[in-house]
């Protein structure tokens, strides 16, 4: 299966200059890579002014969607079917970020659905807060997959990507990434979540992508030690020669 290497730029770069420039860097790195597909998250204002053009290798996302269905008086809000009008083909959901400014599980599940409506894949992020040692945190995480997922019938799950970002590692003020080991760990306890909706056939199948300080030192790491379906990447994604080594890490 192709690894998936997610850029996640959330409010960056700063122009659409800038945006175009980081974009055909990542897209040469993203074309010679034949073992990954790369997903470039760039701000929704920006997805028009890349000439994108559709390939196996590179496709665009948006980093969250409305949660109403229909056009309307949404002051700032973008409909899953406006994505899905524009070159997005994917929809990140769920991320910690937009879960700290008030997206509760009710609200990620409309928006999981609105999404797999509208004919978008899924790139739906679950994490802990923090990491006790009794692993009573695990209880969190089978209840973000398990009310994320409600209704959501059986065949979309192929259009699902799960994105375990525990929220410690996550952005500046992280304590640093996650292991390998305690990634492929987790990567398992989802799959068995899933499982018990659509069976082991079918959650297996279900890419687990790691997410969280992930840079060019230990992406590897992640993809083939911990086993990752590929990677979630915000800061380092900025950085066109870093962002090169993990693409390139996905061999
Ligand atoms: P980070 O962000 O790589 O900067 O830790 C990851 C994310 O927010 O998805």
């Amino acid at each position: 299966m192709l690894k998936l290497i997610v850029a996640n730029w959330k409010m960056n770069p700063a122009t659409p200059r800038e945006a175009r420039e980081l974009y055909l860097k990542t897209k040469q790195a993203a074309l010679k890579q034949r073992s990954a597909r790369v997903i470039i998250c760039p701000p929704a204002i920006f997805i028009g002014c890349l000439n994108h053009k559709t390939s196996s290798r590179l496709s665009l996302g948006v980093q969250d969607i409305s949660v109403h269905r229909n056009t309307g008086a949404f002051t700032g809000a973008i409909s899953a079917a406006q994505a899905s009008y524009s070159e997005a083909e994917y929809a990140i959901i769920g991320h910690s970020e937009r879960r700290a400014a008030g997206d509760e599980e009710k609200i990620i599940n409309t928006k999981v659905k609105l999404a797999l409506a509208a004919k978008l894949n899924v790139i739906l992020c679950v994490g802990e807060k923090s990491r006790d040692g009794e692993g009573g945190y695990l209880q969190e995480l089978h209840e973000q997959l398990t009310s994320a997922l409600a209704g959501v019938p059986n065949n979309f799950y192929k259009k699902l990507v799960i994105a375990y970002e525990p929220v410690w590692a996550v952005g500046k003020g992280a304590s640093g990434a996650d292991t390998p080991a305690e990634f492929l760990h987790h990567k398992l306890f989802i799959q068995k979540v899933l499982s018990k909706t659509v069976g082991a056939a079918a959650a297996k199948a279900v890419p687990v992508l790691y997410g969280g300080s992930v840079d060019h030192k230990n992406a590897e790491s992640f993809l083939n030690e911990g086993q990752a379906g590929g990677l979630l990447v915000g800061r380092a994604s900025l950085r066109a020669d870093h962002f090169k080594q993990i693409i390139y890490a996905a061999r």
